[in-house]
C-alpha cells in the first residue's frame, strides 16, 4: 500500500481521513471502483449508497481490515494498518460481536485495558450508566438482547475516547432515548466522524456533509445543505438522494 504524507492532527488543518482511487475486490466480483474521497479534521461525514455500494469495505480499508488491491488510503496521513494509526480510531462494525462468554462490564474492562485507557474503572462505570446497561453489566454478552449488545458495541468504540470515528449503522436496534444518548456521547468526543447509514434523519443528526458512493465509486459529495438544494424545497432529502442514487436529473 502508498503511504500517503500529510500532515498529522497535531500539525495544520488539513485531511484525517483520505480514500485516494481504491479498488477494492472480493475474487472476481469488484466492491470498489476507483473510489476517491477525503475527510478533514474534525468534520462529520455520512457515507451514503444503496446496499452492496461499498460502504462497509470502505470503513473496513479505513480500520486497516482490508487492503486497497490498488490506491491508498490513510488515517490522519499514515497507514490506518500502523498501530499508531489503530490508536486514533474507533470503529463501530455492521455486525458488532463483543466477546460472547464475557460480561458487559468484562468485555468494557478488557477493551478498556488493550487500548491502554487512563481511569479506566471511571471510565467503565460512566459508559454502562450512559449506555443503560447498568441492569445488565454481569449478564454475559451472549444472554443480551440485540439492541443491548448493540448498546456495549458503541460503548467499545469509544471507550479511548478517539479522534477519529468510523460507524457502521452504528443506531441500528438501538430504542429511541439510546439513540439520543449515543448522538450525545459521539458529539461530545469532537472526533473526526464518517458514519454509513441508509436513515437520512440520522445523517442529518451526526454530520453535516454527505459523501454518496454507487458500484464503488463516489458519485457527490458536499454538505447536507448542498444535497439539499438539489431538490425542490419541499422534498425530502431521501427522494433527492434516490435520485442522485439512480441516475435521475435534479429537479432543478
Ligand atoms: N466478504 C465478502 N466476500 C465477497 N463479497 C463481498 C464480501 N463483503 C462484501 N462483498 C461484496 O462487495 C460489495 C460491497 O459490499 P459492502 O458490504 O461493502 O456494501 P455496503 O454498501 O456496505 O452494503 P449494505 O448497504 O448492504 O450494508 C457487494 O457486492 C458485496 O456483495
Ligand atoms: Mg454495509
Amino acid at each position: 500500500m502508498v503511504l500517503v504524507e500529510e500532515e498529522t492532527l497535531s500539525g495544520t488543518h488539513t485531511n484525517c481521513i483520505s480514500v485516494n482511487d481504491v479498488t477494492k475486490s472480493y475474487g472476481k466480483n469488484p466492491a470498489l471502483s476507483g473510489l476517491s474521497f477525503s475527510i478533514p479534521c474534525g468534520e462529520k461525514y455520512s457515507l451514503i449508497g444503496p446496499n452492496g455500494a461499498g460502504k462497509s469495505t470502505t470503513l473496513k480499508l479505513l480500520v486497516g481490515l482490508l487492503v486497497p488491491d490498488r490506491g491508498s488510503v490513510s488515517i490522519d496521513g499514515i497507514d490506518p494498518t500502523t498501530k499508531r494509526a489503530k490508536k486514533l480510531i474507533g470503529y463501530l462494525p455492521e455486525d458488532a460481536s463483543p466477546y460472547n462468554t464475557l460480561s458487559v462490564r468484562e468485555n468494557l474492562e478488557y477493551i478498556g485495558a488493550i487500548r491502554e485507557v487512563q481511569n479506566l474503572r471511571e471510565r467503565v462505570d460512566q459508559l454502562i450508566y450512559e449506555m443503560g446497561l447498568s441492569e445488565y453489566e454481569k449478564s454475559k454478552v451472549s444472554k443480551l438482547s440485540r439492541g443491548n449488545r448493540q448498546k456495549l458495541a458503541v460503548a467499545l468504540s469509544v471507550i479511548h475516547e478517539p479522534d477519529i470515528l468510523l460507524l457502521d449503522e452504528p443506531l441500528n436496534y438501538l430504542d429511541i432515548p439510546t439513540q439520543e444518548k449515543t448522538i450525545s456521547i459521539f458529539d461530545r468526543l469532537n472526533a473526526t466522524v464518517l458514519v454509513s447509514t441508509h436513515i437520512m434523519s440520522i445523517a442529518e443528526r451526526l454530520t453535516h456533509g454527505a459523501i454518496v458512493i454507487s458500484r464503488g465509486r463516489t458519485i457527490w459529495d458536499g454538505t447536507m445543505e448542498q444535497l439539499k438544494q438539489l431538490g425542490d424545497p419541499t422534498e425530502a432529502i431521501e427522494k433527492i438522494v434516490m435520485r442522485l442514487m439512480t441516475g435521475a436529473a435534479p429537479t432543478h
